[in-house]
């Protein structure tokens, strides 16, 4: 059984960040972020909430494929970066476009978020009780970023990306891990609070990571440029093998955008020209988990996939978590 991509859409917000902007207050320079990630630009949605990104991205999708959000049985959210730890962030999509037949829930594995969803709504597509699902990634990694930290806050944004799937035929093969060995390379530690009885900064011997004292995330960058060059081709390679096609033979691959470089070695090793690798980098940065929605939607409307094309969603980040999907692309 594989995924029809009934429709797809994505939000990104106005406000552009360039590399000029960080010149600013960081020792940086347009010259090294270009030559170090390829990112020119970035969006941050300043003060519309993560869900807000999601429900834009989520109602294009809906557009696209004509159908009511009442039509929706299940919504499966992809972020780091929910607004509230309760409700989800799939919940509040769900009440901002009016799901009300929809169950809900959030699948947190950070940058490779959507492409275990989009597995997760798959197998939940087996079922004939879940007909019709809209998977939506949606992220502000702008309000996790340390604006002090030169080496990890260029690279992250916001954005929003989402697609509405159902249940199909043709080939599809997944490729889903994680490898909790490398966790302490990227993390976000939430603060505790304390209790009357007990205080805030009193730290559990056996906490693996110390939060960071500014409340940003903590990125080990040489660790997750090594962990990705490998994680990215081993996925595909897998999720091919699962799909009966070769890697060489991939139509489009749809990358989590990291780093430009990331892709590049992927690409070589994979035996794939780069007009092959989506690339929206340069323009949004890493808005994690969203950004492979959004290589997904803009491929799909500038018509760089068409029906029967073979693709490949791949995503690698914290946990540390990647995978990779190879699937017929088809719409109906
Ligand atoms: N501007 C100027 N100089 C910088 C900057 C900057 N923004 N950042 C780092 N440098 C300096 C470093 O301090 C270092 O200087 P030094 O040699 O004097 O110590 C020098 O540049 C080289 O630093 P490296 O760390 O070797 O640079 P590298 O080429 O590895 O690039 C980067 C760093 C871009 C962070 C890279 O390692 C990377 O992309 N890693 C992966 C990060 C990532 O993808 N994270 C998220 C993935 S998962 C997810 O999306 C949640």
């Amino acid at each position: 059984m594989s995924v029809i991509i009934a429709g797809t859409g994505s939000y990104l917000p106005e406000h552009v960040i360039t590399n000029a902007d960080f010149e600013s207050f960081l020792d940086t320079s347009d010259e090294w972020i270009v030559g170090r990630t390829g990112m020119k630009e970035r969006r941050y949605s300043d003060v519309e909430p993560t869900w807000k990104l999601g429900e834009h991205a989520s109602r294009k999708a809906l557009e696209a494929a004509g159908i009511d959000p009442m039509d929706l049985d299940m919504i499966i959210c992809t972020t780091v970066t929910n607004d509230y730890a309760f409700p989800s962030c799939a919940c509040m999509v769900q009440g901002a476009l009016g799901a009300k037949n929809a169950f809900a829930l959030d699948c947190v594995a950070a940058c490779a978020g959507s492409v275990y969803g989009f597995d997760m709504a798959r197998r939940y597509l087996q079922f004939d009780d879940v007909k019709t699902v809209l998977l939506v990634a949606c992220e502000s990694l702008s309000q996790v970023a340390n604006f002090e930290d030169r080496n990890s806050c260029i690279l992250f944004s916001d954005g929003a990306g989402a697609a509405v799937l159902r249940k199909g035929d043709g080939y599809y093969g997944a490729s889903i891990h994680s490898d909790p060995d490398g966790a302490q390379h990227l993390y976000y530690k939430h603060p505790r609070r304390g209790t009357p009885f007990y205080p805030a900064d009193a730290v559990f011997e056996g906490e693996p990571f110390i939060a960071d004292p500014l409340g940003a995330l903590v990125m080990n960058g040489k660790e997750v440029y090594k962990f990705a060059t490998a994680a990215m081709p081993e996925a595909v390679e897998e999720a091919c093998v699962r799909a009966g096609v070769a890697p060489d033979k991939l139509d489009m691959v749809l990358p989590h955008q990291a780093n430009q470089r990331i892709l590049e070695t992927a690409a070589k090793r994979l035996g794939l020209p780069m007009e092959k690798i989506c690339l929206t980098i340069e323009r949004y940065g890493n808005n994690s988990s969203a950004s492979v929605m959004i290589c997904l939607d803009e491929c799909v409307r500038e018509g760089k996939i068409k029906t029967g094309d073979a693709i490949c969603l791949v995503g690698f980040g914290a946990g540390l978590t990647y995978g990779a999907v190879t699937l017929e692309y088809k719409d109906s």
